[in-house]
């Protein structure tokens, strides 16, 4: 039987791709960075699965040039760079990559969380500096996390994962998701708000949504007008869920207390203004970056592949739809 022939768009853990090669010829990009836009289109070609990355636009154009192809596995458990209604439309499955970055990602939330509410990073600059004259008691003043109300918006799996860790700061927990979530109802008394009323009542809120057309700018001026001028926001889902220019301005004019981002609107860039900015915290969208999660991604994305390519259902399928359709 012949080996099929895939693509991998970049570099991943190994494991996976040891995984592939033991039933497929794999090709993956040499280059240490995402592949432009013709290189894509390029790479595609003539391939019967393709692993892909969340920076990668896989669009009608991108399945045009991938002719032949039998599906995608996105490396990620976010699928917005995906035109998932074009590829059901052409019977291809797409994967994600879900349950093995839940934890990673609920931590760096937490993360963020404490690093912007205790300053963290401002005073770890001050000490590499050497500009810190010794102790003061007017220093660093930060926000209370204990008892503080936790607002997560999106109660799916990794917003639930971030709520249920509040349980030792014993926070209330507001939260908004189109269904309740009877978990954390149950176990931590959460309470489903409407958006503005988390809004208004949150001393943190963390931002578990997926990208789609009714999240984009979720977050906007508007929004930051409702929030306490003592609230925190954090971002570990998708960047243009917040209205980035206007997250700026409501920083700048400390008309809320802060933010911990780790993803942006338009990556790899921020927009003007933020990185002036000491009431914010930024990382380089690494919230699954930890060695088990970004192996089991791997692992996840090669298994997901592996099926498609044999016409079996892929485990992690987003599009099931097309395997009625498909028959
Ligand atoms: C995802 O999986 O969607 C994450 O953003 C990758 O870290």
């Amino acid at each position: 039987m012949s080996r099929p022939h895939i693509y991998v768009t970049r570099m991943i853990p190994q494991e996976g791709i040891d995984l592939l090669k033991k039933t497929c010829r794999v090709e993956i990009n040499p280059e240490d960075r995402p592949l432009t836009r013709r290189e894509l289109l390029e790479a595609v070609k003539a391939k019967e699965g393709v692993i892909s990355l969340l920076t990668d636009k896989i669009d009608a154009e991108a399945m045009d040039a991938a002719e032949g192809i039998k599906g995608f596995a996105n490396y990620a458990v976010g699928y917005d760079n995906i035109d998932l209604h074009e590829a059901t439309r052409r019977g291809l499955p797409v994967s994600n990559t879900p349950d093995v970055l839940t934890e990673a990602t609920a931590e760096m939330a937490w993360a963020l969380l404490f690093a912007i509410a205790r300053r963290v990073v401002e005073s770890d600059r001050a000490m590499r500096l050497g500009t810190w004259q010794g102790w003061g008691p007017l220093q660093f003043l930060g926000g209370d996390v204990t008892g503080k109300i936790l607002g997560i918006v999106g109660a799916g799996r990794i917003g639930m994962s971030m709520a249920l860790k509040s349980k030792g700061f014993k926070m209330p927990v507001l939260y908004t998701d189109e269904y309740p979530n009877p978990t954390l109802e149950e176990k931590l008394g959460a309470r489903m708000v409407a958006f503005e009323e988390l809004l208004e009542k949150s001393d943190f809120i963390s931002i578990h949504v997926p990208l789609l057309s009714q999240t984009r700018h979720l977050f906007d001026h508007n929004a930051f007008s409702h929030m306490k001028s003592t609230a925190y926001l954090i971002n570990t889902a998708r960047g243009p869920v917040v209205d980035e220019t206007a997250l700026v301005e409501a920083l700048r004019n400390t008309e809320i207390a802060g933010a911990g981002l780790d993803v942006y609107e338009f990556e790899p860039k921020m927009v003007a203004g933020l990185s002036e900015l000491d009431n914010v915290v930024c990382t380089a969208h690494t919230a699954s970056a930890t060695i088990s999660s970004r192996t089991n991604m791997a692992l996840k994305a090669a298994n997901n592949l592996l099926a498609i390519l044999k016409g079996e259902r892929a485990p992690d399928c987003i599009n099931p739809e097309v395997y009625e359709i498909n028959g």
